[in-house]
């Protein structure tokens, strides 16, 4: 595995690669890597030629500089999963090397940035479309693979990249869980083991709503569940909202048309989660 750290070092194996006429995937990261990011590496090299991955915690996309602070970073523990699992070029850049100049483009992602995530975490996706169109730039991929728990994310770059017009292909691959349910995520390495008994309590909240969804309305249901995840003293909701899985649009009735997921985000103290499944 080559470990690249600026961008020259970057460029230089990619034109090498792109000369030879190979597939470029890609996935970015933020780091502190897990199954879940393996996945998408293991999905890149099925239909790719090449894998590049980045680890970069992107400052921009923290709406809170504690949360910035505290996000887990485990580089060379990285490194080496990475090279198990057989991804061919890593990239760690600093934030200098991302941002040589301040990114001071502001995205237009109309009602995709408006609810859930974009409602609470103001500036975020707007942090996320600027690294990702950054770092697109630089590995030039042909296809690049996110993990289904950040849902959102997968339709702001999705609309991110229709309005760049990137010649990318975004792949979106399934959550990975651990045994209990809890969806894996880089933040699950910040709780303690007593929240670490209790967070699996999100998963089964989601999957018995499922169930219910033929008795209950959207708004019971929605209530049901932020009822039942905070009867856990571990855990406190943000939100509950029950979406259309490519508007996003919030889904009032049943008999709405489209596919509908049912998003949360869960604080265990100070840790904050997110997950979601598809009815
Ligand atoms: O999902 C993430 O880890 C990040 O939001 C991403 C896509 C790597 C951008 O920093």
């Amino acid at each position: 595995m080559e470990i690249t750290y600026t961008r020259k070092e970057l460029n230089s194996l990619i034109s090498i690669l792109k000369g030879q006429g190979k597939i470029i995937g890609f996935v970015p990261t933020m780091g502190a890597l897990h199954e879940g990011h393996l996945s998408l590496i293991g999905k890149s090299k099925e239909l790719c030629d090449v894998t590049v991955s980045s680890v970069f915690v992107n400052p921009t996309q923290f709406n809170d500089s504690e949360d910035l602070k505290r996000y887990p970073r485990t580089p060379e523990k990285d490194a080496e999963m990475l090279e198990k699992v057989g991804c061919d070029v890593v990239f760690f850049p600093t934030v200098e090397e991302v941002y040589p100049e301040k990114d001071t483009r502001i995205f237009d992602f109309g009602h995709l940035d408006s609810v859930m995530e974009g409602a609470k975490r103001p500036g975020h996706f707007n942090g996320v479309g600027q690294v990702v169109s950054r770092l697109f730039d630089m590995v030039v991929p042909h296809k690049a693979f996110f993990g289904m728990k950040d849902f959102q994310q997968i339709a702001v770059i999705k609309e991110m990249v229709r309005q760049l017009n990137y010649p990318v292909e975004i792949v979106s691959c399934p959550i990975v869980r651990e045994e209990n349910g809890l969806a894996m995520s880089s933040r699950n390495h910040l709780l303690d083991p007593e929240q670490r008994k209790n967070v699996p309590h999100i998963y089964a909240t989601l999957k018995k709503a499922r169930n219910l969804a033929a008795e209950m309305n959207v708004t019971d249901l929605k209530q049901w569940i932020a009822d039942t995840i905070d009867g856990n003293p571990f855990l406190k909701t943000e939100y509950v909202d029950i979406v259309d899985d490519t508007t996003l649009r919030i889904v009032k009735e049943w008999s709405d048309p489209g596919r509908k997921v049912a998003c949360v985000a869960v604080y265990a103290d100070k840790i904050r989660l997110i997950d979601n499944i598809v009815f």
